[in-house]
């Protein structure tokens, strides 16, 4: 795996590439973006390992680029910036053995040379559920993103569905505004009790820990209430956050939103998703899942 830090090396680098599988990151990474890697992989073509070894075996040429960037825009005045765990050399020992070929690891100055003043303007939903609490974190997410697009220029690329909103604008930016790629978006990997993975989760202390998994039990109790064919969302939602509150969470919002748009859903809607923010202590936790109803 080759490590590459600049623009300009990493545009001569890709340079020829025929198929290239993104997967952008902050670092620190664990199993569930190791696991979007992996998706990378495999749906990029280059499952064989070395690009002669898929040229053999007629797999087609692919590249799978991961970049590990601390975005700042994203980050609200009194967010975690600073203190975000930053762990480059674990990262590109995790990211060699699970077959990426490059990691792109572009400095502040490198990706915003000058004060980064044009942004994407997105649309209302980037100001509800998370956005409602981390004013403008979306904007400098998708900016960042469509930035990393035009330097990467991937067919395809890889989001976490954990990050449930993250893929759905980013999903929306990339019809919206015609980028040539494919947007996949991986299933949440959690830990046996169920806490959906996350680099925050380590700033949990082992109370908080243990309580942490309660949050995905709630999202699965709401599941199971509206496979029981309750009607009533807004009760399902006042319950769980009285019950979250109880139990000593700050809960910014639990909701019961439609897949397609993450509005609120309409009668008859039946993919459904319950997305979930709260703060343990000092750490938010963000979780959600998807709902399928019967016809
Ligand atoms: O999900 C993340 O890690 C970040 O929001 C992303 C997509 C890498 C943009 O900085």
């Amino acid at each position: 795996m080759q490590i590459i830090s600049t623009v300009a090396e990493l545009r001569q680098r890709l340079h020829g590439e025929t198929s290239i599988a993104f997967v952008p990151t902050m670092g620190n990474l664990h199993e569930g973006h190791l696991d979007l890697v992996r998706i990378a992989r495999e749906q990029g073509q280059c499952t064989k390992g070395t690009q002669s070894a898929n040229q053999q075996a007629g797999c087609g040429v692919g590249c799978v680029v991961v970049s590990i960037f601390v975005n700042p825009l994203q980050f609200g005045v009194n967010e975690d910036f600073s203190r975000y765990p930053r762990t480059l050399e674990q990262d590109s020992k995790l990211l060699a053995q699970c077959g990426a070929d490059v990691l792109f690891t572009p400095s502040e100055h490198d990706l915003y040379p000058q004060p980064q003043q044009i942004m994407v303007e997105l649309p209302p939903i980037a100001n509800e559920l998370c956005g409602a609490f981390r004013p403008g974190h979306f904007r400098g997410m998708a900016t960042v993103v469509l930035k990393l697009f035009n330097i990467v220029q991937p067919h395809l690329a890889v989001f976490g569905k954990k990050d449930y909103q993250q893929l759905h604008i980013v999903r929306q930016m990339a019809a919206q505004l015609n980028l040539p790629l494919e947007i996949i978006g991986g299933e949440t990997v959690r830990a046996s009790d169920g806490l959906a993975l996350s680099s925050r989760n380590q700033y949990l202390n082992a109370a908080e820990r243990t309580e942490a998994a309660f949050l995905y039990q709630t999202l699965l109790q709401m599941r199971q209430q509206l496979l029981n064919k309750e009607k009533d969302l807004a009760s399902l939602e006042k319950t769980a956050t009285e019950v979250l509150s109880a139990r000593g969470w700050r809960v910014d919002y639990v909701t019961i939103r439609a897949q397609a748009d993450l509005a609120e859903p309409q009668a008859g809607q039946h993919k459904l998703v319950v997305l979930a923010a709260a703060w343990l202590g000092k750490t938010r936790l963000i979780d959600n899942l998807e709902v399928g109803l019967g016809q």
